[in-house]
């Protein structure tokens, strides 16, 4: 595996290698991320990853200066996965002078985890849009574990006319059910026990949602969400929405998906689950 830093170095050393499918992460690996760049070798010639913990998507007071960083383990797990270039870009690689052109996401960027992380998406989608640009891809690969974000490239990469295919990859969880997060290493051990009782709430909302139809929605929401608060959690919502555009959904008819975000301790979990 190749690793690169500048752009310039990256430019040049993907010229002439066919088709490529591009993941971008934030270092700190796990299966899930190693799932992402297994299927990338699907759609390409080439598999590009990139590493890169991006300050602009990171509110004040979050975990941006603790965020685990990881660089040579990460390196073995990419070269064992298959990928052929790594772009790890410095900061001043990447952000050599202020970032003052953002990509502006969309209204859907203040809904859910956007309302609890103001300024979130529009640093993920500024430092996407970027690091597209660096690597021009032909397919890039995102986990639905971020339901959201995922939602956001999609539109963002339609809008734009990007030239590539944006593809959604299913949440990798652990074997009780946990979705695999860097953040998971934040857990202490008897919360790490239990973690699991994000994805059980969601199974049994859905269970119940199906069972009670679409009119028990926001009683099963609340009814969910103390439950989490009562083993410890402080939940910042559960909440079914429409998988179209994230909106409160009116009926069955449509697609819908749960999502979910909660504190445990100092550490916030988010998840999903398709309905
Ligand atoms: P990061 O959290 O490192 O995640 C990188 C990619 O891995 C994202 O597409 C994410 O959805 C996916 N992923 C994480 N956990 C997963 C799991 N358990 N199963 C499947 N996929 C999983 O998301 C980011 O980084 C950043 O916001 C980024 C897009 C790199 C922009 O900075």
């Amino acid at each position: 595996m190749e690793i690169h830093a500048p752009i310039p170095a990256l430019r040049h050393a993907l010229q002439g290698r066919g088709r490529i499918a591009f993941v971008p992460t934030m270092g700190n690996l796990h299966e899930g991320h190693l799932t992402l760049m297994r299927q990338a070798r699907q759609h390409a010639d080439t598999v590009v990853a990139s590493i890169f913990v991006n300050r602009l998507q990171f509110g004040p007071g979050e975990d941006f200066d603790k965020y685990p960083r990881t660089f040579e383990a990460d390196c073995a797990k990419l070269q064992e996965a298959g990928v052929d270039v790594l772009f790890a870009p410095s900061e001043s690689d990447l952000y050599p002078e202020p970032q003052n052109f953002f990509v502006e996401p969309p209204d859907l960027q203040h809904l859910l985890e956007g309302a609890f992380r103001p300024g979130h998406f529009r640093g993920v989608a500024t430092v996407v849009l970027k690091l597209f640009n660096c690597v021009q891809p032909q397919a890039a690969l995102f986990g639905k574990k971020d339901y959201q974000q995922l939602m956001l490239i999609r539109a963002m990469a339609r809008q734009l006319a990007l030239p590539m295919d944006i593809v959604g990859v299913d949440t990798v969880r652990a074997e009780d059910g946990l979705a695999l997060s860097s953040r998971n290493g934040y857990l202490s051990p008897a919360e790490r026990q239990e973690a699991p009782r994000l994805i059980r709430t969601l199974e049994h909302l859905r269970e119940q949602l199906l069972r009670q139809g679409i009119s028990a929605r926001e009683a099963l929401e609340q009814e969910a969400a103390a439950s989490l608060d009562k083993h410890g959690w402080k939940t910042d919502y559960v909440a079914v929405r429409q998988q179209s555009d994230l909106h409160p959904p009116r009926d069955m008819d449509q697609k819908l998906v749960i999502v979910a975000a909660a504190r445990l301790g100092h550490t916030r979990l988010i998840d999903n689950l398709e309905v």
